[in-house]
C-alpha cells in the first residue's frame, strides 16, 4: 500500500518520511519540487532506500502527477507541499497563490481522476490528507477560548489566506465528488530540520553564531507549540483512522510568547554549547519593528483528535526544545550547507534545473 507524499523534502515532510520508514514496511513516494525550502540533505540517511523513491516535480504539473499516480498506485496521499513562511507571503504573495491555492487544486483535480479510476473496495480505503494550519482561523483574543474545528475561517495574512483557499477546495472535493479528503489544521511545528527562517531554527543559529536575536514588536504574540514528531505521529493516526470528510485540529497546548520562546532557547544554548561567542545569549534579543498584520495569538482546542483516536503528544515543550537545540549542535554539517547555500547546489547538480519560482 504505497504512499504518495508532496513536500516531503520540507521541514515537516521529510520528518514524516523518516519516521515513516523507520516504523513501517509500505512505499513511500515523495513528490517535492525543491524550492528554497526543500533539502535533499534531510533525507540523506534514506536515500538509497528502496522503499523511497524520490521525485522532483511541481504538485501543478497534472501529466506528471497522473503518470505518478497510475504508476505507484497509491493508496493514501499526504499533501504537505506548500509555500509555508509568512514574512516571505507578505513581500511575495503570488508564488503562495501559485503552490498553495492552484497547486493544491491540481493536485486534488489529478487525484480525483485517479481515485474515479479505482475499483470500489480500493476507493474505501483511500485517504487524501491535506496538511493545513492553525492560521486559517484568524488571531484570537486572549480572553477567548482555543478555537475548535467549527471556529469560522478568518485567515489575515496571504500565507493564511491561502491554505484557506486550499482547505476550501479540498473541502469541496469531498462534497461534491466524494473524494476522501481529511484536513489537520496544526500550530507551530519545531524539531530537526526546520529551515533558519522559522522563528525557533533561527534564534538557534544567531544564537550560535553570536548574532542578533530579533523580535518582532513587543514579542508578547502567542504560539502553541508542537514538536514534529507529534505532528508526524497525528498524521498517521488520520491515515489509519481519521474519518473522510472531517477536519481535526492539532495542536501541543503549550501556549507561549515568542519572548518567552526565545529566552527559553538563550537559557538551553548558555548550558549547552562549549565556548560559547556570547554569555548570557539573552543579551542578543533585540525588538524590531513588528510584522505587518502580526496575528496576536493562536490556540486550538485538541479534544476531538484526542478522544476520538486517542492522540496525545509524547513532548513537552521543554523537553521537545532541548531535543531540538542539541539536534542543530548535532548537525553542524546541516546548517553549514543552508547557510553557503551549498544544499541548493548539490540538487542541482542531482536533479537537474531548479524549477520555475525560487
Ligand atoms: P516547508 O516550507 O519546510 O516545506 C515545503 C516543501 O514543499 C518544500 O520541500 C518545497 O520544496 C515543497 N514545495 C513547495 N512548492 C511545491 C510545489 N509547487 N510542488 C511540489 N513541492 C513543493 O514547509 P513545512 O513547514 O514543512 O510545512 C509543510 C506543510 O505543513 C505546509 O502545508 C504548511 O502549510 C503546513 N503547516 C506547517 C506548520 C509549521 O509550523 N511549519 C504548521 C502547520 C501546518
Ligand atoms: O501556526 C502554524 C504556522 O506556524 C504554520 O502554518 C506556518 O507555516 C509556520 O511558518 C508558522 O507561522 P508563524 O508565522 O507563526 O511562524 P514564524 O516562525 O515565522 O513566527 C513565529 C512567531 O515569531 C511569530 O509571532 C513571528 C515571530 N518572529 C518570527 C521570526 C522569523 C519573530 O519575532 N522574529 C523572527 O525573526
Amino acid at each position: 500500500m504505497t504512499v504518495l507524499v508532496t513536500g516531503g523534502a520540507g521541514f515537516i515532510g521529510a520528518n514524516f518520511v523518516l519516521d515513516w520508514l523507520s516504523v513501517e514496511d509500505r512505499p513511500i513516494v515523495n513528490l517535492d519540487k525543491l524550492t528554497y525550502a526543500g533539502n535533499m540533505q534531510s533525507l540523506a540517511s534514506v536515500l538509497d532506500d528502496k522503499r523511497h523513491t524520490f521525485v522532483r516535480g511541481d504538485i501543478a504539473d497534472t501529466e506528471l502527477v497522473s503518470a505518478l499516480l497510475n504508476s505507484h498506485r497509491p493508496k493514501t496521499i499526504v499533501h504537505f507541499a506548500a509555500e509555508s513562511h509568512v514574512d516571505r507571503s507578505i513581500s511575495g504573495p503570488d508564488e503562495f497563490i501559485r503552490t498553495n491555492v492552484l497547486g493544491t487544486f491540481h493536485l486534488l483535480e489529478s487525484t480525483r481522476r485517479y481515485f474515479e479510476s479505482l475499483c470500489a473496495s480500493d476507493q474505501d480505503e483511500f485517504r487524501f490528507i491535506n496538511v493545513s494550519t492553525d492560521e486559517v482561523y484568524g488571531s484570537l483574543d486572549p480572553q477567548n477560548p482555543a478555537f475548535t474545528e467549527t471556529s469560522r475561517y478568518a485567515p489575515n495574512s496571504p500565507y493564511s489566506a491561502s491554505k484557506a483557499a486550499s482547505d476550501h477546495i479540498a473541502r469541496s472535493y469531498f462534497h461534491t465528488y466524494g473524494l476522501p479528503v481529511i484536513t489537520s489544521n496544526c500550530s507551530n511545528n519545531y524539531g530537526p530540520l526546520q529551515f533558519p527562517e522559522k522563528l525557533v531554527p533561527l534564534m538557534i543559529m544567531n544564537g550560535l553564531h553570536g548574532k542578533p536575536l530579533p523580535i518582532y514588536g513587543d514579542g508578547l504574540n502567542i504560539r502553541d507549540w508542537l514538536y514534529v514528531g507529534d505532528h508526524c505521529a497525528a498524521i498517521r493516526l488520520l491515515l489509519d483512522r481519521g474519518q473522510p470528510g472531517e477536519t481535526y485540529n492539532i495542536g501541543g497546548d503549550s501556549e507561549m510568547t515568542n519572548l518567552d520562546v526565545v529566552q527559553a532557547i538563550c537559557t538551553l544554548l548558555d548550558e549547552l554549547v562549549d565556548g560559547a561567542r556570547v554569555y548570557p545569549h539573552k543579551q542578543l534579543i533585540r525588538h524590531i519593528e513588528d510584522r505587518p498584520g502580526h496575528d496576536r495569538r493562536y490556540a486550538v482546542n485538541t479534544d476531538k483528535i484526542r478522544t476520538e483516536l486517542a492522540w496525545q503528544v509524547s513532548e513537552t515543550f521543554k523537553s521537545g526544545l532541548r531535543k531540538t537545540v542539541q539536534w542543530y549542535l548535532n548537525n553542524q554539517n546541516w546548517i553549514a550547507e543552508v547557510e553557503s547555500g551549498d544544499y541548493l547546489n548539490w540538487m542541482e547538480s542531482h536533479y537537474g534545473h531548479r524549477a520555475a519560482g525560487r
